[in-house]
């Protein structure tokens, strides 16, 4: 069985397969990323950290640079504007495990752009080259830097910054193919990432709504990228990422499980979930997975209802379980 694509390269670290979990806040915590990594992940990547708030080091900021045991290598997500709170942030993630320490370009949310930090830093690509270097100064990890296209479709900078992080010494680009005005509407532009791929020499990580194992492997063919990156198509469907991995070990992919197959693995998520979170933390997050799992599933919309107004992670898990029994007596009957 011949490979189909080659490893993920950054810096001395090798990464197979090239496929990446997005950082997604709020989302991609130590417990997700400890479920997800096992269905083929090469990278995994924390959810975005603010250098301002490591300064303080709160119990919850700790929490997010923690990394789950099953996750080799991760890589810690830093955002802020200033250079000097970005180096130090840098350097206490690295004592902390980090493998890699990548610095974030590209969240559009009001809450961060208000500081100047995340997407809003693209207005200034000066900025961000002092940022960068001072954060590959900082530190004896690679240093990757994830981004959107630009700040509005009339001044996109992703090469210019792109470059600025080549000369710098970062080692690897994530681009999410829209711009910071766009949030996520319309569709990622996978030319601009083709784009970027022929313009500079450090690794490219393309990224943007990659939905299905054969798209995702047609862009990344087409584009030239080295690795790619899944975010929201994963959630309720880990198998995703397996299919894909199939795909890039040069072996066929593996069929989509059963409603009811989703439905068990969303009680392994829920019950992982309250034994790593507690029950108080893990329901009010495991409603958003438990309504992705239910997608596309007969009466899955009143489940949903029904879900969102539980605390108690038993019974969420009895109601899952009697649509797994309904399932089942459906398919004998069929
Ligand atoms: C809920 C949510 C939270 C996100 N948080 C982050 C973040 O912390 N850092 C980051 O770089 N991108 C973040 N993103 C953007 C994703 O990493 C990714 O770039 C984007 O979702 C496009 O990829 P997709 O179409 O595969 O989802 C977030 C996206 C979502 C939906």
């Amino acid at each position: 069985m011949a490979r189909t694509v080659d490893p993920l390269k950054i810096g001395s670290i090798s990464i197979w397969p090239p496929l990446v979990l997005a950082p997604m806040s709020g989302v991609t915590n130590r417990t997700m990323r400890g479920l997800y990594k096992p269905f083929g992940l090469g990278l995994t990547v924390t959810e975005f950290v603010s250098s301002n708030a490591l300064k303080f080091g709160s119990k919850r900021t700790m929490e997010m640079i923690d990394r789950h045991g099953l996750e080799s290598p991760v890589s810690t997500q830093l955002w802020g504007d200033d250079p000097q709170t970005m180096a130090d942030a840098a350097k206490l993630v690295r004592e902390c495990g980090a493998d890699i320490v990548d610095i974030n370009f590209g969240c559009p949310a009001p809450k961060v752009v208000k500081t100047n930090g995340g997407s809003a830093c693209l207005r200034d690509p000066q900025r961000c080259e002092e940022i960068m270097r001072a954060v590959v100064d900082a530190v004896d990890c690679p240093v990757t830097m994830k981004m959107r296209l630009g700040w509005t479709e009339s001044d996109l900078v992703y090469v210019d910054v792109a470059k600025r992080a080549q000369s710098v010494g970062v080692q690897a680009v994530t681009l999410h193919a829209r711009t910071a005005r766009q949030f996520y509407k319309g569709s990622a532009d996978w030319d601009h990432i083709a784009a970027l791929k022929r313009a500079i020499d450090i690794p490219v990580i393309g990224n943007g709504d990659l939905a299905d194992s054969h798209t995702a492997m047609q862009r990344m063919r087409d584009s030239g990228v080295d690795a790619i990156m899944l975010g929201r198509a994963t959630l309720g469907n880990p198998w995703l990422i397996s299919q894909i991995a199939d795909l890039m070990e040069g072996r066929e992919a593996r069929p989509s499980p059963s409603p009811a197959d989703r439905l068990r693995y969303a009680i392994v998520h829920l019950r992982t979930m309250v034994a790593e979170l507690g029950e108080a933390r893990a329901v009010p997050q495991m409603r958003k997975h438990v309504a992705l799992y239910l997608k596309g599933i007969h009466g899955g919309a009143q489940l949903r209802a029904r879900i969102m107004t539980i605390d108690s992670a038993d019974e969420v898990a009895a109601i899952i379980e009697e649509t797994i029994a309904g399932l089942e007596a459906d398919a004998v009957a069929a």
